[in-house]
């Protein structure tokens, strides 16, 4: 399923961007059927047999000294070298920025047959992969032994390559940090372009490949690192300014380290679970909102954290087992949150790493510009604390606790 998905998206492609003939003529007759990839389009890519031979016309024309010497073609002496032999009927493929290192140095041959071939486009290999594998070993080995192949490479390299110039790095058909990618990825240029908080790592550059590996890699989404957060941490290991407000963004590296209770997310590698690394329309690019200040009128909407916790335990004003934080059955979660002028989370926990308290609970709670301390205690079944909001006040889940004004 997963390879007919794959392959009706690249027949798409195939016909919307690039609109190869030889890729349409390849695609055509399977279009319909219920084609799943083997083993070798999957190294090789896209077959390129033809079922008739592939002619060139002038050898079919039969005069053999439009390009030989010798009217019978003799031991293949040349009127004169490729590219210039070529260039007689051909247009130049070497008159961009960037040129293939074989085409510029007039090995047409070592692509194409001169007279003829099983192959469409004339070329000595029976898939593109295949051709340019035969001379990049290293690409070939890379697609035998990488678990995620980006899908196009799979197919053929030349959706994105141009085997002979072009005018970007590499012979690609558009700056390959980042153009290139949104001529496919349509929708990501419209979200990185859009969203209200943009990403800065866009800016840095590399772009995309900051990130992502245009070949494929071993994990998944071709990134460049084992996890996520190891990506996020090669830049988020020192303070960061956010562009528009000049706000000055924690060192996550350093707080990481500093403090080893990390949330679930974190420990799984996962910083992506809340963040979209592409830019989002919510504070500091989370994927759900959350909110901007201390305070905010609850509305379950206004958390990410419910894409994990239950609301319940903030919504229920009474409960028995939703939350541990209860005094007897009163949801002491509720007391604090569910309100019109309600404290977020961020009031009382840290969603990257704790070290002072359990239950991620911070040591400071930052109120205007101020840092207070928490002062937690934890007891048996429940605790307490004495942060600047009030005096020291306790909750214990079985003997609930009367606390005084
Ligand atoms: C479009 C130009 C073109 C035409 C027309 C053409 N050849 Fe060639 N031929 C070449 C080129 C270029 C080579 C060199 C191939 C290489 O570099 O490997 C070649 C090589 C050869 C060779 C050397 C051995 C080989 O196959 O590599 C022979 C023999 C030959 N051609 C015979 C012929 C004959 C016979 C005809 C006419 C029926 C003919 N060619 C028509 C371009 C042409
Ligand atoms: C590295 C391999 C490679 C070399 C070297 C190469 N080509 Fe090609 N060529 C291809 C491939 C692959 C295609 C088919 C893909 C495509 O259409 O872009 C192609 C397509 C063509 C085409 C048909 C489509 C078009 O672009 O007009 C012509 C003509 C052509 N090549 C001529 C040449 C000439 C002339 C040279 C030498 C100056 C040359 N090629 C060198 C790989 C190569
Ligand atoms: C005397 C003119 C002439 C010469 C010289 C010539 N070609 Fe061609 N070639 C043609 C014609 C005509 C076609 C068919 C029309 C087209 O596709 O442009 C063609 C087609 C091609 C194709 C596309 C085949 C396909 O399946 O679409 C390739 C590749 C190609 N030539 C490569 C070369 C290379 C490489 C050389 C030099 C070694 C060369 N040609 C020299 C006339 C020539
Ligand atoms: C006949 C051998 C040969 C074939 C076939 C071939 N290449 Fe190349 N390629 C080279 C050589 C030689 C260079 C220049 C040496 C270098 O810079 O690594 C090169 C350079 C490149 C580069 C630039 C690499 C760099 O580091 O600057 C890219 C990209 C590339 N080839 C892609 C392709 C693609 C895609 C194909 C198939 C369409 C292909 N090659 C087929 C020989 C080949
Ligand atoms: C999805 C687009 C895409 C496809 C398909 C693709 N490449 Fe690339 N390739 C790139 C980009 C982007 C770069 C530039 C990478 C960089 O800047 O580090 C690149 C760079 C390269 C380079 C030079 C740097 C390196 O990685 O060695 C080679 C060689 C190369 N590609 C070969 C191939 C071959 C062979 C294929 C087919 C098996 C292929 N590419 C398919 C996008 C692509
Ligand atoms: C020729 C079209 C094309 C180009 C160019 C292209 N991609 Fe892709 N990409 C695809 C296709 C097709 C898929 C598989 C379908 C899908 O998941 O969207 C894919 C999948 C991906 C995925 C995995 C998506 C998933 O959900 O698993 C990532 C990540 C990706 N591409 C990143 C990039 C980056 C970065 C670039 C630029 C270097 C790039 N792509 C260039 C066509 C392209
Ligand atoms: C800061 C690192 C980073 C940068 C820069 C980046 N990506 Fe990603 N990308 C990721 C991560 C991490 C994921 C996996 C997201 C997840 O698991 O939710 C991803 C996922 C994707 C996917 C899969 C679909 C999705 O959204 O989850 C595509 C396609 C993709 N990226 C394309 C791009 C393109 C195109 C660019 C450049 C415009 C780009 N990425 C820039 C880190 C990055
Ligand atoms: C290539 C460097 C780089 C990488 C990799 C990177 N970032 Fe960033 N990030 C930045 C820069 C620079 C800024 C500051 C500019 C800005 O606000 O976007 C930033 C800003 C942020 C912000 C604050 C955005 C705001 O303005 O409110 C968050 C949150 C963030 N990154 C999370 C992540 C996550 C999660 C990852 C891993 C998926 C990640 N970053 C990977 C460079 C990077
Ligand atoms: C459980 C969800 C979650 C996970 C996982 C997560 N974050 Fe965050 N992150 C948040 C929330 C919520 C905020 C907003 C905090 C605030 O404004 O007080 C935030 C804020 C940030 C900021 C801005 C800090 C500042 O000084 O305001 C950065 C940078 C950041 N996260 C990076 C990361 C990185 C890197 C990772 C992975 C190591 C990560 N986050 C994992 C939820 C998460
Ligand atoms: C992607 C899923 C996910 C999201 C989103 C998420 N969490 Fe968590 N959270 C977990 C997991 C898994 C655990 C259990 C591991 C641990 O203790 O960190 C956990 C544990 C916790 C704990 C400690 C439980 C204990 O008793 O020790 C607190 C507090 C917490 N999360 C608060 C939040 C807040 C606040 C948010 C929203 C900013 C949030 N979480 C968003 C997955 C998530
Ligand atoms: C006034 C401080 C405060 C606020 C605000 C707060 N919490 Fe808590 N939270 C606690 C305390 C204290 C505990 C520890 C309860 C215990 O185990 O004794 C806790 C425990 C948790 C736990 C662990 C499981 C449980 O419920 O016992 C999760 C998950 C959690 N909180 C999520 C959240 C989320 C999500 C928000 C915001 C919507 C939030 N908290 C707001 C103080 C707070």
């Amino acid at each position: 399923m997963k390879n007919k998905k794959y392959y009706l998206i690249s027949l798409l492609i195939g016909f919307m961007l690039f609109n190869f003939s030889l890729y349409a003529q390849e695609t055509k007759d399977g279009a319909t059927s219920e084609k799943t990839l083997t083993e070798d389009e999957i190294f090789y890519g896209t077959p390129l047999r033809s079922d008739t031979k592939v002619v060139h016309p002038p050898y079919a024309w039969g005069d053999c000294t439009t390009c030989h010497t010798d009217g019978d073609g003799g031991d293949g002496e040349l009127i004169m070298d490729p590219p210039e032999l070529c260039s007689m009927c051909h247009t130049p493929k070497d008159d961009k920025k960037w040129i293939h290192g074989p085409v510029g140095a007039g090995a047409c041959t070592a692509c194409h047959n001169p007279h003829e071939s099983d192959n469409a486009k004339l070329l000595v290999a029976s898939s593109i992969n295949e051709l340019c594998n035969s001379c990049h070993q290293a690409k070939g080995e890379f697609l035998h032994n990488t678990t995620n192949i980006h899908p196009p490479v799979q197919d053929q390299c030349t959706n994105c390559h141009d085997p002979h110039t072009e005018d970007h790095e590499f012979q690609l058909k558009a700056d390959g940090k980042m153009d290139l990618c949104v001529m496919c990825h349509t929708e990501k240029e419209v979200w990185v372009n859009t969203v209200t908080d943009k990403h800065g790592a866009l800016d840095k550059p590399r772009k995309c490949l900051e990130c992502h590996d245009p070949h494929g890699s071993e994990n998944p989404k071709f990134l460049i690192t084992d996890t996520n957060m190891e990506l996020c941490l090669t830049c988020h290991s020192e303070k960061l300014v956010t562009d528009e407000t000049g706000y000055v963004l924690a060192d996550i590296g350093k707080h990481l380290d500093k403090n080893p209770d990390w949330h679930g997310p974190i420990l799984w590698g996962d910083c992506a679970s809340c963040h979209n690394p592409h830019g989002s329309n919510n504070l500091r690019m989370l994927k759900k909102a959350f909110p901007r200040d201390f305070y905010a009128k609850f509305d379950e909407k206004n958390y990410i954290c419910f894409q994990c916790h239950e609301p319940e335990k903030i919504q229920d004003e009474f409960t028995k087992d939703m939350t541990n934080f209860r005094n007897g059955e009163h949801n002491m979660h509720y007391v604090h949150v569910n309100k019109e002028k309600g404290r977020s989370c961020r009031a009382c926990h840290d969603f990257h790493g704790t070290k002072e308290y359990p239950h991620h609970l911070r040591k400071k709670t930052k109120f205007g510009k101020i840092n207070f301390p928490m002062r937690f205690i934890e007891t048996e079944d429940g605790g307490s604390c004495a942060p600047a909001c009030h005096a020291r006040r306790h909750y214990d889940r079985i003997t609930p606790i009367e606390n005084l004004k």
